[in-house]
């Protein structure tokens, strides 16, 4: 396979010059923002950016802003000399790799102990007067649900992270995994709203052969916890093919698949039938839409989804 040294770019300044420099002659860029540890899944959305455009720029950064204080920001895993490799080698390999070093860094922090910290008003890794950061995207609707229940600022951290990727990179084309459904829609949702002249792509789940999704977080899980989390696609699967066999009643899909992922020892956060542009949960499968889970195994929090279409 052909590869190529992406170009390692780490300022603002010199990804947003570089993007116009590539654009006046000629180019379309194509841009894929990642939290880095990359798997067959991010990878999957490179290829699928090589469709739209001709340069790809990977971003690998992990934001602070979409973590609240009691999550798992400090143990995020990283391993950016073998995500350079695969960066290398995937496709024709990609252009450039921006990792900027603090994206919420506008040079005026002024250095404290932290202990003027007020914690309750602490509600994420970066609200902290001391950095100066106090303008966050909402898409206020699409982000009440799902995975916006237990992760109140989970969305906002996003939209503004991607808002500031993509004010930096000015790509064309942005790939997002259907894996983060509602993550999905809400940056479609954004682009629309706000008018970004950039064409928002969803690309499908990438699954390990036993059906888990992949993830970044996967690596965090035990031999067992591995083995049982099988039972969330597991759920999913079958919650699919009854729906297609005629199983509308969605009441009669989500307690099966609840049942199967808690015997086999997951925590279920969610699991919700929802339309699948506005994300409201229905009662009965009428019009397409997406069977979403999100359930804890030990300390890992995992989400998953199939789409369900009847004819
Ligand atoms: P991260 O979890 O690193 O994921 C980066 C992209 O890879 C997302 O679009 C995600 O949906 C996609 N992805 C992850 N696993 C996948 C799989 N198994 N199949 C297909 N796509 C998959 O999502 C984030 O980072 C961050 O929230 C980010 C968008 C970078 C903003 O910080």
């Amino acid at each position: 396979m052909a590869s190529k040294e992406p170009i390692i770019i780490t300022e603002k300044d010199e990804m947003r010059k570089w993007t116009r420099t590539m654009r006046a002659q000629g180019h379309t860029i194509g841009f894929v923002p990642t939290m880095g540890y990359l798997h067959e899944g991010h990878l999957s959305l490179i290829q699928e950016a090589y469709k739209h455009a001709d340069i790809i720029v990977v971003s690998i950064y992990v934001n602070p802003g979409q973590f609240s204080p009691n999550e798992d920001l400090s143990t995020y895993p990283s391993d950016f000399e073998g995500d350079f490799q695969k960066l290398k080698s995937v496709g024709n390999g990609v252009d450039v790799v921006f990792c900027p070093n603090n994206l919420y860094d506008y040079g005026n922090s002024q250095t404290g102990n932290g202990s003027e910290r007020n914690q309750e008003k602490v509600v994420s890794c970066v609200e902290d007067k001391r950095m100066g950061h106090e303008t966050w995207v909402r898409v206020e609707n699409l982000e009440k649900g799902l995975c916006g229940k237990s992760r109140p600022v989970f969305f906002r951290g996003v939209a503004t992270v991607v808002t500031k990727l993509f004010n930096i990179v000015e790509p064309d084309v942005a790939v997002f995994g259907k894996k983060d459904y509602q993550q999905w829609k809400i940056i479609q949702r954004m682009v629309r709203d706000l008018d970004f002249g950039i064409t928002v792509i969803g690309s499908e789940i990438v699954r390990e052969v036993d059906g888990l999704a992949m993830s970044s977080r996967n690596v965090k899980l035990s031999p067992e916890n591995r083995q049982r989390a099988l039972s969330i696609s597991r759920a999913l699967s079958i919650s699919k093919f009854q729906a297609e066999k005629g199983q509308v009643n969605c009441r009669e899909l989500i307690n099966p698949a609840i049942q199967l992922i808690s015997e086999a020892g997951g925590t279920v956060d969610y699991a919700e039938i929802v339309e699948q542009e506005s994300l409201e949960p229905v009662e009965t499968i009428e019009r397409p839409v997406v069977f979403c889970v999100a359930a804890w195994f030990g300390e890992v929090r995992l989400v998953d989804n199939m789409e369900i279409r009847i004819n």
